[in-house]
């Protein structure tokens, strides 16, 4: 296989790798975490869907990560080229193009939900949080959603806010942001957890994270962890495979991606040690769904000492955690802009955005005077969701595991992994990598396809 070493010198880079980190754990750490996952635990049994969630971290997330990483390292190409440059004169660039749609399909409700996060952390400025009884909170939230304008102004906040940094390019713009957000994400979320499981009554609400209750665990359950799995990760969607590319060859790959894991996995561990105590100290339905986050938390924020304040935040982090994600995924159809079709930087993400803020706005009409138009039984918003987390990803992690262990084969894996024999990686862990790569990956994405069919 011919390196790539002779890249253009136009091609932005990560400048370290606390960097590459930090921008990695920035992609992973998002809306998955503090929006999709409490809500998926507290519908799921709690633990129990934690535990399930772990294994396909560990059986199937990884090995895609590895793969992609190898992928985008050693193409230094954006999605489609990268398949392309390593398999040349074959379709494998379809998967690339997938990986592109899915991240339009993303960032289409993604920044939906920015936008209404950006409402609420001005909800939470303005102290409108204060007096929130339940019941009115869930009219705020579905009153705030199905309106037209209000959801929009976030919308384009929101998106404006990802294209600024996207902008700004790699090194100057991603890695900057993420290198100042990533620790107070952390530190901010680790307060709110110390908050909200000191609270008298809070007790349940810890045991209901960490004690399963198999009786709640059903087939839908398993496929509900391996998307969730996946979209957290951010994985499936050559969003890897781009990051990667922009990575120096001395870089750790097989660390890389098992601190990426493992930061990703305790901030959605510490997501749910903020959300669900509280839940349950104030009573509320832990099977609340999407609402959860919206809804849930003012209410609760209102009844707690020094909520006004926990509330701005709670709404900043989830802005953040956000932002961090959302330029991720915009990075992946902007860069891939730049090299298909030799556009500026500027002018692609001007394209995309605009692309983008149509299919958004659509997303969040369908809340409202959209609500009736369905796609496959869906609304506008729902089918992106569907779409992207549930299908696109599971199909594009599937293709990055066969490409890589299949295509590619050991050689290639090997020598990516350990940097070309200068790290010494050992010999056992290899094969296990591999292991999981070739076989355990794929046997476990194939059985839940198989499963989702014939439910
Ligand atoms: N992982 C991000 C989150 O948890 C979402 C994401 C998906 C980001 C795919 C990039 C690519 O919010």
């Amino acid at each position: 296989m011919s390196k790539t070493t002779n890249q253009p010198a136009r091609r932005d880079s990560f400048a370290s790798s606390f960097g590459v980190l930090v921008a990695m754990a920035g992609s992973a750490v998002g809306l998955g975490n503090l929006w999709r996952f409490p809500y998926l635990v507290g519908q799921n049994g709690g633990a129990a869907f934690i535990l399930i969630y772990l294994g396909f971290v560990i059986l199937a997330g990884l090995p895609v990560m590895l793969s992609e990483f190898v992928i985008g390292r050693r193409s230094q190409a954006s999605a489609r080229s990268a398949f392309q440059k390593l398999a040349p004169g074959s379709h494998w660039g379809i998967t690339g193009i997938l990986g592109v749609i899915c991240c339009v399909c993303i960032l289409a409700f993604y920044s939906v939900v920015g936008g209404w996060g950006t409402e609420y952390l001005y909800k939470a400025v303005c102290f409108d949080f204060t007096n929130g009884d339940a019941e009115n909170l869930k009219t705020l939230f579905s009153t705030l959603s199905a309106s037209v304008w209000r959801p929009l102004v976030g919308h384009t906040i929101f998106l404006a806010m990802t294209a600024g940094v996207v902008i700004a390019g790699v090194k100057n713009g991603i890695e900057k942001f993420s290198k100042v957000m990533m620790p107070l994400l952390f530190l901010i979320i680790i307060a709110i957890a110390i908050r909200s499981m000191t609270l008298p009554g809070s007790g349940p609400g810890v045991s209901y994270m960490f004690r399963p209750d198999w009786s709640k665990v059903t087939s839908q359950t398993f496929l509900a962890a391996l998307g969730q799995a996946f979209f957290s990760l951010s994985l499936g969607s050559c969003m890897v495979v781009t990051y990667a590319s922009y990575v120096k060859k001395e870089a750790n790959i097989v660390s890389l991606c098992a601190q990426t894991a493992v930061a990703d996995t305790a901030f959605a561990i510490l997501a749910g040690c903020a959300i669900m105590p509280a839940v349950f100290a104030f009573g509320i339905s832990p099977g609340e769904g999407p609402n959860l986050v919206f809804v849930t938390l003012p209410h609760i924020f209102s009844q707690m000492p020094l909520g006004g304040i926990i509330a701005i935040i709670f709404f900043l982090a989830l802005l953040l955690a956000a932002l961090t994600s959302s330029i991720s995924i915009l990075e992946v159809v902007v860069a891939f802009c730049i090299e298909e079709f030799k556009m500026k930087r500027k002018a692609a993400v001007a394209l995309v955005f605009a692309v983008l803020w149509v299919l958004g706005c659509l997303c969040s009409l369908s809340f409202g005077p959209l609500s009736d138009f369905k796609i496959i039984g869906k609304t506008i918003f729902d089918f992106f969701d569907f779409v992207s987390a549930d299908v696109l990803m599971l199909i594009g992690g599937m293709l990055a595991v066969l490409f890589v262990g299949w295509k590619l084969g050991k050689k290639v894996v090997v020598d990516e992994l350990s940097n070309s024999g200068k790290l010494h990686i050992p010999g056992w862990l290899l094969n296990i990598i591999l292991f999981l790569i070739r076989f355990v990956a794929p046997a476990a994405l194939l059985a839940i396809a198989i499963f989702q069919i014939h439910e």
